[in-house]
């Protein structure tokens, strides 16, 4: 019986395990099996842009956060592919923050030179997954949503790809239920157009938060009132911006703050978070954590100390994605390949806590950047992966945030140099704030 390997996701996360596979594949390796189920129609992950909010056609929860005009919030020198650059993508250097749609037209790239296509099972959600110890083997239940059929498979290994920033979390405040306005968490947020004209409260002091309200002061809201829980971002706001203590209530369409002030609003927005949530696993396989930058039971980040044979992608809080991704996934190859050896769960335990304690002392953005680079850099020395200039990268999220400090709505209009290609990007044609066409078409044209 050949080894079989089951992915959920097709995700960057998924994508980047298919990747991995087809790699060793074309270096002349023997690879296993292999099945991606996805629950959507298509691959992408979060990327794959819907208007549906809520339940999609066939009821299940709409997994998409994206929303309209959203551009990458970071440069993208440092989620590049080590093995497939911007500039082979697009054929010439493109400016560094690129809307959604060209961020989502490079992930598909990639996998679609790589013939990868025929492993995934797409409206295949995986509702269950059991492991027996009798077989040594997983058995995962999929749902056809488009047969309408429920079958169950066998797997030696399992990949949770499933992403984490789907399932909102929405927090409860007096007043809701009797609020004369719209109450949404981020995760609805599709067009920053309905907010035109009107005062906004956004819940929450994260990249979401920070997002959305741009988005809608770009498109034109009258005012937008931001309300920490713990502390204000603290950037260089526009005049019709304000950041306040936390909510204690709500009364009529009046907010009012920790601090005794109120303001009134129209919306309320709640950039409160996701849950890492896994309907599909029982307890003994499920990683149960908050969103951190190191989750424990992940040995290397990636394998379940109790049973490696699992393995999730992607569980990471994220300064680091695609290629973070890339390198879990080519270490969780090799595993399954047969490359590489774990220690005992023992010694697993033990490596997981010394990275959670130099977690536990970071202080700021800055050393959670070099901490999550010195992760990406310890999985890229284990594996063929190749190697990238882990320390250039985080160089450049420096560069970023002096530059959100410096001009919190400009800071998308600087370019910086490709740690793969060595190449400058060009700065883009239009400053962001004037830059209402957001399509592929538009961000290409670079002379
Ligand atoms: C609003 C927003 C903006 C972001 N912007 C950026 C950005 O600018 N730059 C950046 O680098 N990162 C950004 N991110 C981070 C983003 O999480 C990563 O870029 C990336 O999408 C994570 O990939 P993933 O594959 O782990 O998860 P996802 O992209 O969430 O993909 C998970 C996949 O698993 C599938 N799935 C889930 N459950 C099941 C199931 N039971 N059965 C089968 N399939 C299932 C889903 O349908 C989905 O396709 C953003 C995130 C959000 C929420
Ligand atoms: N354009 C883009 O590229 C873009 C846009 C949006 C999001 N994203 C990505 O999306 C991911 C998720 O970001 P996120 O901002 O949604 O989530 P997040 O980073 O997990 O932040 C959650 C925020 O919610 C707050 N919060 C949680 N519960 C709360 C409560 N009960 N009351 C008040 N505040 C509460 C937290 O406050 P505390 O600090 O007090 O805990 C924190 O500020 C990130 O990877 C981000 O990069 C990207």
């Amino acid at each position: 019986m050949s080894t079989r390997v089951a992915v959920i996701g097709a995700g960057p996360s998924g994508l980047a395990q298919l990747r991995a596979f087809k790699s060793a594949e074309e270096k002349g390796a023997d690879i296993p099996e292999i099945v991606c189920y996805e629950r959507q129609e298509d691959w992408g992950g979060i990327w794959n842009y819907t208007w549906r909010t809520g339940t999609d056609e066939y009821g299940e929860p709409v997994h998409c956060s994206m929303y309209r005009y959203l551009w990458s919030n970071g440069p993208k020198e440092c989620l590049e592919f080590a093995d497939y650059t911007f500039e082979q993508h697009f054929g010439k250097p493109i400016p560094s923050y690129p809307p959604r749609a060209v961020l989502f037209d490079y992930i598909k790239g990639r996998v679609e030179k790589s013939d990868v296509r025929k492993w995934c099972k797409f409206r295949t959600p995986v509702r269950y997954v059991e492991y027996s110890d009798d077989t040594g083997r997983f058995t995962v239940t999929v749902d056809d949503l488009v047969a309408d059929n429920v079958s169950s498979d066998e797997f030696d290994y399992v990949v949770v790809a499933s992403g984490h920033f789907s399932t909102p979390n929405v927090p409860q405040f007096e007043g809701f239920e009797t609020f004369n306005g719209r109450v949404m968490h981020a995760h609805d947020f599709r067009d920053a157009l309905e907010f035109k004209g009107k005062d906004i409260l956004i819940i929450g002091t994260s990249y979401s938060a920070e997002d959305i309200g741009s988005q809608c002061y770009k498109y034109g809201a009258k005012s937008i009132t931001c309300s920490h829980r713990t502390a204000p971002m603290g950037f260089h706001w526009p005049e019709n911006w304000q950041e306040v203590p936390l909510l204690t209530r709500v009364e009529g369409k009046t907010a009012h703050f920790k601090d005794g002030t109120t303001q009134d609003v129209d919306a309320i927005i709640l950039c409160t978070g996701y849950l890492h949530h896994f309907p599909f696993l029982p307890d003994d396989l499920r990683l149960k954590t908050e969103n951190r930058l190191w989750p424990l039971d992940l040995y290397k980040g990636v394998f379940w100390e109790n049973n490696p044979k699992l393995m999730y992608l992607g569980m990471q809080d994220q300064f680091y994605t695609f290629n973070m991704f890339d390198a879990q996934a080519w270490l969780a190859r090799d595993y399954m390949l047969g490359r590489y050896t774990l220690p005992s769960k023992h010694e697993m335990t033990k490596h997981s806590k010394i990275w959670r304690a130099r977690e536990e002392k970071l202080e700021d953005d800055e050393q959670m950047i070099w901490f999550q680079g010195d992760y990406v850099q310890e999985l890229i020395d284990e594996t063929d992966y190749p190697s990238f200039d882990v320390e250039g990268v985080n160089k450049t999220f420096m560069e970023w945030e002096h530059h959100k400090h410096e001009d919190i709505m400009g800071f998308r209009n600087n370019a910086y140099k490709s740690l793969m290609t060595g190449n400058m990007q060009p700065k883009h044609h239009t400053p962001w704030l004037q830059a209402m066409d957001d399509s592929k078409e538009s961000y290409l044209d670079t002379k």
